[in-house]
């Protein structure tokens, strides 16, 4: 359930007409309602229930400092990628003693940052990053606290690109290898070694290979135990799936509640989740106006002002999201459209074959853009970066600016 939705033939974002953001802000423009990403969150917190835990909000899939806030406000953890979106947790008011600290290549610097900033921990993918984390602990004096990301080689049945379970992919350390990488960390005199970690895929659309991997990682859990290696947190990462057109993934209660079933009996063990898509996505569209129809030899074309620069999943995997009028009523004819925006490539696309009534000047929303969807943009055919609104009722939060034009080159030179 999200909080954009029609009364009397209007697209509201909970309390205030799209429409009307739209007319004072321009397009193309993100919109995002506090209540849906709350509601998300607490969906996920609640359903654990008593077991210990923390939800790790993954920055990633929408790192805006106005959504970050919402959610620090809340009492979130956050799953980090880099220095930057630690500085961010932190400029948005989140804790970073609920950091984890996620990525195949974390710099030294980084690693330092993240060490006086004072995170949970680091989620490390590999013996060399064990090493260096050591190393620049060291050279601070400090311990720091480290998790082992396992691949526990499960298919989570998703797009190849955003798999990450699998022995092919480059993430985690290979089942196998394991037991002597937690020995290597235990051995080493800088590390901490607290937590377990895994991480399947995105867009996962059942639970069963959640509960798998899960299960695996508690075998290597009772393993290391053997071995007088005691972690304290099971950190079993992201990849719930959303609606976008037909898929049914479960419910987050559903799916975090297996997970704390799981966990019956291990009450030593703290639960980690780290949902990005699953929060976000549903919690934001991308409002975008109509500058032309145009009628093609074999196709119609509705041309918008967004384009792949701002939005780029449906180019870059093909992906699905829905489209639909701000206003619904309108006298144009339906048609077959490709939604198509102005960057010159082919690959220029919104949706392809959407039954739409559509005229120049009328505004469309695409549907599930609120993770995955600004911060991926980029300034390609050097298109400025949309603005971002947050809706909370009845109140409406610019919490980015549109950029202008003189900021497409900070930072760059002439030569004279
Ligand atoms: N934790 C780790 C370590 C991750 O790599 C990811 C996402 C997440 C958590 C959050 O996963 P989520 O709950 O959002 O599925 N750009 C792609 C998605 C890439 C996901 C990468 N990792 C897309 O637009 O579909």
């Amino acid at each position: 359930m999200d909080h954009f939705q029609y009364q009397g033939g209007k697209l509201f974002a909970e309390d205030v007409s799209v429409q009307s953001i739209a007319q004072e802000h321009g397009t193309p423009l993100y919109i995002y309602s506090r209540a849906t990403l709350e509601r998300h969150w607490h969906a996920f917190n609640d359903a654990v229930g008593t077991h210990p835990h923390l939800i790790c909000y993954a920055v990633k899939a929408n790192s805006n400092l106005g959504v970050l806030s919402v959610l620090a406000k809340l009492g979130s953890g956050f799953d980090i990628v880099s220095g930057g979106e630690l500085a961010r947790v932190i400029e948005a008011g989140g804790d970073p003693a609920k950091v984890v600290f996620s990525g195949v290549a974390k710099k030294p610097e980084e690693i330092r940052y993240a060490l006086e900033q004072g995170i949970m921990c680091f989620n490390v993918e590999s013996e060399p990053e064990l090493q260096r984390i050591n190393q620049v602990a060291q050279d601070m004096n400090q311990t720091a606290s480290i998790s082992l990301r396992i691949n526990p080689d499960v298919d989570a049945g998703t797009h190849p690109y955003i798999s990450t379970g699998l022995k092919a992919n480059k993430f985690g350390i290979p089942r196998e290898r394991a037991v002597a990488a937690y020995k290597l960390a235990h051995s080493l005199p800088h590390l901490n070694v607290v937590g377990m970690d895994c991480h399947i895929g995105s867009q996962l659309t059942q639970v069963q290979p959640f509960v798998d991997a899960l299960d695996r990682l508690l075998l290597l859990v009772d393993e290391l135990a053997e071995y007088g290696i005691h972690i304290s947190h099971l950190d079993v990462g992201g990849g719930l799936g959303v609606k976008y057109l037909n898929e049914r993934p479960p419910h987050p209660k559903e799916y975090a509640a297996a997970m704390a079933e799981r966990m019956t009996g291990r009450e030593n063990l703290k639960l980690i989740l780290e949902p990005g898509r699953a929060i976000a996505a549903n919690a934001g569209i991308l409002v975008t106006q109509v500058e032309f129809v145009k009628e093609g030899d074999e196709k119609h074309f509705a041309i918008v002002d967004a384009a792949m620069n701002d939005l780029i999943r449906p180019a870059l995997y093909a992906a699905w999201q829905d489209i639909i009028r701000v206003e619904q009523v309108t006298s144009a004819p339906t048609r077959t459209y490709d939604v198509v925006g102005p960057v010159c490539e082919t690959g220029d696309f919104l949706g392809k074959d959407r039954q739409l009534a559509v005229a120049e000047g009328d505004y469309l929303a695409v549907r599930g853009a609120g993770a995955y969807g600004f911060v991926m943009a980029s300034n390609y055919n050097s298109r400025c970066r949309p603005a971002e609104i947050m809706v909370d009722q009845q109140r409406v939060h610019v919490v980015r600016e549109r950029e202008k034009q003189k900021d497409l080159w900070k930072g760059e030179h002439k030569l004279t």
